[in-house]
């Protein structure tokens, strides 16, 4: 059986989850693909800290040891930030292997650029886990893009904000504490700044533009607001009210065409069906002309939500790539 050589760069919350799944998944892939996948090279920054016993051999800082194993076909990248993400991506991409990322730091910016070098190189990019962590919403819009058009997309896009204004709802936490758990539980961003700033949920809200509307709107024109600005008062009082807060994100084609966004908190009663949307739950709402409205919700966040739906991604390239579809 024909083995394929895969990387994993960056072995912390996402990455590990990425390892432990096609662990646990080895024969299933294995008989449904018909190829064996071993994973060769696991690059971090620092190799002397030990995170799953048995793979110590396997890791390495220096990416050109990761290019120099013969046999490299798949690359999974789920390190942080636009570099060096992107350049060991475009090294990947040009040594034609498939990449699998969840960075949406990097993704955001640089995705249209890296999925044109995919083209002309005769490979394909997974970018599923960059936006809503499990929830399969890249999935969605490619399924129903030929003939649907895109009106808007509005959602929570980012768990552990979510998480968050949810346990200072009903435990009555404080902004620090729920932070901390949320970090704790692997949902939050090295630097959560991203998270309670919106501008994690901003960079997932520019790679579904991407995909729906194939632009997105000017970065400096959509106001981006945060749920720092929301303390555990607030929060108290909005439950007294009967309503909940949300952070939600929103890009729009507007009547002349143009493409509008705006990320901010939003008071939302029982009617609004981001209500009962609790913990790390996300939830995108997708208007369509011809379906309606078109709504994915589940796990936004964590290792395994995000890992499997990485894994997918590759199942599905090794598919494409054989000329067949995946199914279970
Ligand atoms: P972690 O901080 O847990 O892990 C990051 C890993 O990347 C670490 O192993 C780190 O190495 C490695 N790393 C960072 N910078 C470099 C570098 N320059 N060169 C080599 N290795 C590097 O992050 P997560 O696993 O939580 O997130 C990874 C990516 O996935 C991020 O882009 C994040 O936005 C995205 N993501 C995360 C989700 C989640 O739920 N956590 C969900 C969806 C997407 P070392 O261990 O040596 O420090
Ligand atoms: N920090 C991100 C979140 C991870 O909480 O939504 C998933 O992209």
């Amino acid at each position: 059986m024909a083995v394929i050589k895969a990387a994993i760069l960056g072995f912390g919350t996402v990455g590990q989850g990425i390892y432990h799944i096609l662990n646990e998944k080895r024969e299933a892939l294995r008989e449904k693909l018909g190829v064996e996948l071993e994973v060769a090279k696991i690059l971090v920054r620092d190799t002397s800290n030990e995170r799953i016993p048995g793979t110590q051999h396997l890791l390495t800082d220096n990416i050109d040891e990761v290019f120099a194993e013969k046999g490299m076909q798949v690359v999974f990248e789920a390190i942080v930030n636009e570099e060096p993400a992107f350049s060991y991506l475009k090294q990947a991409i040009e040594n034609k292997c498939h990449v699998v990322t969840a960075n949406k730091v990097m993704f955001a910016k640089r995705g249209l650029e890296l999925q044109t070098l995919a083209k002309q190189n005769g490979v394909f990019v997974g970018y599923e886990a960059t936006v809503a962590g499990g929830v399969p919403v890249i999935k969605t819009l490619k399924n129903i893009l030929l003939v649907n058009d895109v009106s808007c997309i509005q959602g929570i896009l980012n768990g552990t904000t979510n998480y968050m204004l949810t346990k200072m709802r009903k435990e009555g936490w404080s902004f620090e504490e729920a932070l901390l758990e949320a970090q704790r539980l692997g949902y939050a961003e090295a630097d959560p700044y991203n998270d309670i700033s919106g501008q994690d949920a901003f960079k997932k809200l520019m790679v579904l533009s991407d995909l729906a509307f194939g632009e997105q709107p000017a970065w400096a024109e959509v106001e981006v607001i945060g749920v720092d600005t929301i303390s555990a008062e607030d929060v108290k009082v909005a439950t007294e009210q009967g309503m909940r807060y949300r952070h939600v994100a929103e890009v729009e084609r507007q009547a002349d065409g143009k493409i509008v966004g705006k990320v901010a908190p939003m008071l939302v009663d029982r009617e609004h069906p981001l209500f009962p949307i609790d913990d790390v739950f996300n939830a995108v709402a997708i208007d369509t002309n011809y379906i309606g409205t078109l709504t994915v919700t589940g796990p936004g966040a964590g290792m395994y939500p995000t890992a499997s739906v990485m894994v997918e991604d590759y199942a599905e390239i090794i598919g494409k790539r054989a000329g067949f579809v995946v199914t279970i």
